[in-house]
């Protein structure tokens, strides 16, 4: 069928399976453009369908050579409706590694659930034996507490206070003044249930149970810190409580593999536009602003290049992995230079409905979240009938 975008607020409802593949292709040739990584050879992705946990995939497999296992939660095709992107996102990939003799199966659902953790290490013990690397980048709105049963729901609001400041809605332009209520009984605890550390410990100490992890293994979650911007919804709203749950987690998983002399880190990336973040009020504002900086200055980058910076210039560089005063590894180290965030806050008071396509870079931003959904890409006639229908046989 013709595959066109279709919007409902903030979601695009549909995903274009060659655009999907184009954008996996871009990817792999950037990393094989930038060289050989010695990295991981097993590599566990928990998040690994769209954003940084592709990236995170793309550059395992393709930098290093590694075997993958893919975990996600995506909507596979039915006649006529098409999956959701990280699905047409995975079979691409899947395709693309198979046809480079590269080992690479997913397991498609709730990775929350005992189920999907169970189904993955079924997987590792048959196929792989080992893992020595295992990337945590999941971004869900909800999670089902595997023990209790309860569903908890996160929430990006303000703590102690309501928050006002300017957002933009990026499909028309407008810019105007929103004002977020603070958080209620249980929204601060509901939020870190969802996004904290509990489930990745949960997943490292369920692998660890069974020796799937090998000596040395080291495991990476994502975080984000953000300016003084952002600060009050973001890094000391809600979330900021889950990340900081996230990241006190590192050095309790890192405590518990010292036997086999594993590590837990925390990367704290940049700003990029992903499903997840065109969610979060005021944030695609910034965004827009700081890719118009950045790019200004040479320094911007996508989820691809900021995971190829973390694998060869933080992870894999042969020597100490750099981290900050707080155990944490910063990729997120150009965006918050002095001069960047003091442009970006400049043009943050200036910007408005009138001159924001001017001052910020609202078309880089729609461009972006139209690619996340396979549209917009280069080489892809979107006039064409598409087949929907994409499979492949090592999801499961
Ligand atoms: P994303 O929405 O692109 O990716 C989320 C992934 O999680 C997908 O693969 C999805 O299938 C999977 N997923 C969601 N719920 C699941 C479930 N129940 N079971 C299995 N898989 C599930 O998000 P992203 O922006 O790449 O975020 C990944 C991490 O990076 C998050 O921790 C996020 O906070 C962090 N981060 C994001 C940004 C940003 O600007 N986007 C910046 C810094 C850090
Ligand atoms: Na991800």
């Amino acid at each position: 069928m013709i595959i066109e975008p279709r919007m409902r607020g903030f979601i695009c409802l549909t995903a274009h399976p060659d655009g999907a593949a184009a954008s996996v292709k871009n990817q792999i040739e950037y990393i094989k453009s930038k060289g050989t990584i010695n990295g991981a050879k097993k590599v566990l992705v928990i998040g690994a369908s769209t954003g940084f946990g592709l990236a995170s995939r793309i550059t395992s497999a393709f930098g290093s050579n590694a075997s993958t296992i893919g975990v996600f939660f995506e909507k596979p095709p039915v006649e006529g409706k098409t999956a959701s992107p990280g699905w047409y996102n995975s079979a691409a990939f899947e395709t693309e590694a198979h046809a480079a003799g590269l080992y690479a199966k997913s397991v498609n659902g709730d990775a929350f659930s005992k189920e999907i953790k169970q189904q993955t290490i079924d997987l590792i013990k048959a196929d792989l034996g080992q893992v020595d690397l295992v990337i945590y980048s999941l971004a869900s709105p909800v999670r089902q507490h595997p023990e209790t049963g309860v569903l908890h729901r996160s929430v990006l609001k303000p703590i102690g206070g309501v928050y006002t400041n300017k957002t933009v809605d990026f499909h028309t332009g407008k810019v105007s003044e929103i004002s977020i209520q603070p958080a209620q009984d249980g929204d601060i605890e509901n939020t870190v249930a969802v996004m904290g550390g509990e489930d990745w410990a949960m997943w490292i100490d369920a692998l660890k149970a069974e020796n799937l992890l090998a000596e040395g293994a080291q495991t990476v979650a994502y975080s984000y810190i953000g300016p003084a911007l952002t600060e009050a919804v973001y890094r000391k709203g809600t979330i900021g409580r889950a990340k900081d749950h996230l990241e006190a987690t590192a050095f309790e998983i890192t405590d518990s593999l010292k036997d086999i002399h594993g590590k837990a880190y925390v990367s704290v990336n940049k700003a990029l536009v992903t499903q997840a973040s065109s969610a979060i009020p005021v944030i695609p504002l910034y965004i827009s602003l700081l890719y118009k900086i950045m790019k200004a200055e040479g320094v911007h980058e996508g989820t691809i290049e900021q995971i190829q910076r973390l694998y060869a210039e933080r992870l894999y560089t042969g020597g100490e992995v750099p981290v900050d005063e707080k155990g944490r590894i910063r990729i997120d180290d150009w965006e918050m230079r002095d001069d960047i965030q003091q442009k970006v806050a400049a043009l943050w008071e200036q910007a408005t409905t009138e001159n924001l396509a001017e001052l910020g870079d609202l078309e880089g931003y729609r461009d972006d979240f139209y690619n996340l959904f396979g549209f917009g890409l280069n080489g892809v006639d979107y006039k064409a009938e598409a087949n929907e229908l994409v499979n492949v046989e090592s999801i499961s």
